[in-house]
């Protein structure tokens, strides 16, 4: 087709793709975002090939229930072979800054217990350098002004992410700071540091969590980084 691919088409290409890293017969864990909800509605059209999935959100699981793919809690699961989800930025070296959906803690532990992790993401996502995208980092609600205030040392403008003129609520009842003015030259140094911070739970970086393989959507077709 002459007409270009829309960003949606794109985030489907891509959710379609990773059917391909899903192993028969497994749990396949699962993240969370509109790019994901494209591959979950992929899944569906194989669910009996499958286990079922490890979710890394309420919003997700919900999804992965209404099509009818069993959910696991993450502990009944000692290792997944694969995890597939979105990113709010990705580096050529498979960094990323997740986070914008509010689900980057529980997206970090599905990470953590999965051999692979395949990022799916439209070519908008693709930088040069993390840090444009507002930084994601779930505090605890009473170390939040600290937190902010030790972005600030660094040149960060940070700001309580808010919900209805409220602090947003996660799926693990804290709150989410997001962070602009960052140039994230250093993942590893940079996730390590914060992650030491009193309060900090998780924060949006993704370095030691990184993409193993990335598929990328663009107007050429999909685009495998590896
Ligand atoms: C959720 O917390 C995020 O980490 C998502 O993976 C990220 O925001 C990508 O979402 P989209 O696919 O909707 O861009």
């Amino acid at each position: 087709p002459s007409r270009p691919l829309s960003q949606d088409e794109l985030k489907a290409q891509v959710g379609r793709a990773a059917l391909a890293y899903v192993v028969k017969g497994e749990i396949v864990g699962v993240g969370t975002g509109s790019t994901v909800n494209k591959f979950i509605d992929a899944l569906a059209t194989i669910k009996d090939e499958i286990k079922g999935a490890v979710s890394s959100s309420v919003a997700s699981t919900e999804r992965l229930r209404a099509l009818g793919i069993p959910v696991f809690d993450s502990n009944e699961v000692e290792e997944l072979s694969v995890y597939i989800d979105g990113a709010d930025e990705i580096d050529h070296r498979g960094f990323m800054v997740k986070g914008g959906g509010a689900a980057l803690t529980r997206e970090k532990i599905v990470a953590a217990q999965s051999r692979k992790f395949v990022c799916i993401a439209d070519e908008s996502k693709l930088v040069q350098v993390l840090g444009a995208f507002p930084l994601p980092v779930e505090v605890i609600p009473m170390a939040a002004q600290r937190v902010m205030r030790q972005f600030a040392a660094m040149g960060g403008i940070a700001q309580v992410r808010e919900k209805d003129g409220l602090p947003l609520v996660t799926d693990n009842g804290q709150h989410i700071v997001d962070v602009t003015g960052l140039r994230i030259t250093d993942p590893l140094a940079f996730e390590s540091t914060v992650s030491q911070w009193p309060g900090v739970v998780t924060v949006g970086v993704f370095a030691y969590q990184k993409a193993d393989v990335c598929l990328l959507g663009t107007a050429a077709g999909v685009k495998t980084m590896e």
